[in-house]
């Protein structure tokens, strides 16, 4: 084709797609858990895209921000798809994402040399927390105002600056127009361009070093005379029509609930919010959404203010050192011996526990419990060296196992 090589003596399009698409050579045993990050690559484009025409519409201002989303609701025409679609794509990406992590950690793929796979993950991670917060403070209803408030309060248990630090946050004594204002900029632009950054950042590193695959073997030790792996298989075309499979089953499952079950029974999209914001009239419970709920949980299982926040800051903050903690020279759960099947599996059930414990009052005995699954939860981290050093993890296999 003369045009593409006229591109290509300007611009390196040829040399791109090879280099990432026709000739990245992947493991060829990918199973179900590796859809995710591409689902995520696509659930990150989509919230963009309605995101963009939800700011065509949307109003940032205390006085009119409800109403405009109601406007987009009922007046605009398919306004309900494009909120929905952005609404109930937020919940999806966290489902797609902590599946994606899990994967990380059941394969061991935080594992030299994939570090910095992980930890620009992990910036992705708080990035998106980031990203999910503010974006919930704009259609100013009861759970996003009171939510903002709790959250943007928490940095006033910080000694000597905490306060001031608050309302340096907010703007304002109280979550007001000026908060509703820089949230908007940041979740609109700011954010969304760190995110695109680290992306390409995440994958740029993922490429470097080739990914890892369920058997946590390392494909680049045996390769033909070409120089290709004997257990890899060129991306495109095959990883990119079995990622089409998975793409359909989503759209499917996502369909269902975006169609059906939008709000999905209070989780997607909370109750409280469709009551415009009142700052006289504080909700009986502020819940966060269920994303943040497993770090809520902990939040309020430490009696004490700071010590709550450094916990639930400190709970995110020990998942950037995994690659550090873990002793094990094995990275699929696989190969891996009875103790860190039981420390991920314990870890597991905490998480969930915490999240659903995140929704409920914290009273008596549910926040009895919030303690035993955070002690639970950072003993998987701190007791991490110990377990992995100790463990009977059996012989990894020279090469990929699937026939
Ligand atoms: C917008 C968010 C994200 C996008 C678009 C994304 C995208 C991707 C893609 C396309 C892959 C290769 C395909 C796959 O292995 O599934 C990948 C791999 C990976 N991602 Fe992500 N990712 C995101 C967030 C995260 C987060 C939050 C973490 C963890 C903290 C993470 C950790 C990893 C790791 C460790 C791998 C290598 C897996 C392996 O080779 O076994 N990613 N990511």
């Amino acid at each position: 084709m003369r045009l593409i090589d006229w591109i290509d003596a300007r611009f390196p399009a040829t040399k791109f797609v090879k280099a990432h698409l026709s000739e990245y050579y992947a493991p060829r045993n990918f199973n179900f858990w590796y859809y995710f990050g591409f689902l995520a690559l696509i659930i990150l484009i989509l919230q963009i895209v309605t995101g963009i025409f939800l700011t065509m519409h949307y109003k940032p201002d205390t006085a009119l921000a409800f109403a405009s989303v109601e406007y987009i609701m009922r007046d605009v025409p398919w306004g309900w798809l494009i909120r929905y679609l952005h609404s109930t794509g937020a919940s999806a990406f966290f489902v797609v994402i902590y599946l994606h992590m899990f994967r990380g950690l059941l394969y061991g793929s935080y594992k030299e040399p994939r570090e910095l796979v992980w930890i620009f993950g992990m910036l992705i991670y708080l990035t998106l927390m980031a990203e999910a917060f503010m974006g919930y403070l704009l259609p100013w209803g009861q759970m996003s105002f009171w939510g903002a408030q709790v959250i943007i309060s928490l940095f006033g248990a910080i000694p000597y600056i905490g306060e001031g630090l608050a309302l340096w946050i907010r703007g304002d004594f109280v979550v007001a127009d000026a908060t509703l204002n820089r949230f908007f900029a940041f979740h609109v632009i700011a954010l969304p361009l760190v995110l695109l950054g680290l992306v390409v950042a995440h994958i740029t590193a993922l490429h470097e070093v080739g990914s890892n695959n369920p058997d946590g073997v390392d494909i680049k030790k045996t390769k033909d005379e070409q120089g290709i792996p004997l257990d890899g298989i060129a991306f495109h075309p095959y990883y990119s029509s079995k990622d089409l499979v998975g793409l359909i089953v989503f759209l499917f499952i996502f369909s269902l609930i975006l169609f059906y079950m939008p709000e999905f029974g209070g989780w997607f999209l909370e109750k409280d919010n469709f009551i415009p914001a009142n700052p006289l009239q504080t909700p009986e419970h502020i819940v966060p959404l269920w994303y943040f709920t497993p770090f809520y949980a902990i939040l309020r299982a430490v009696p004490d203010k700071l010590f709550g926040v450094m916990a639930m800051g400190g709970a995110i903050v020990v998942l950037f050192l995994i690659p550090w903690l873990d002793r094990s020279p094995v990275r699929s759960i696989r190969y891996r011996g009875p103790l860190f099947r039981i420390a991920l599996s314990i870890f597991t059930i905490s998480f969930l526990a915490l999240g659903y414990l995140g929704t409920q009052p914290a009273t008596g005995l549910y926040t009895s419990l919030a303690q035993v699954f955070s002690v639970l939860y950072f003993s998987f981290f701190i007791l991490m060296p110990i377990y992995t050093s100790l463990d009977k993890d059996q012989p990894v296999p020279q090469r990929v196992t699937e026939k």
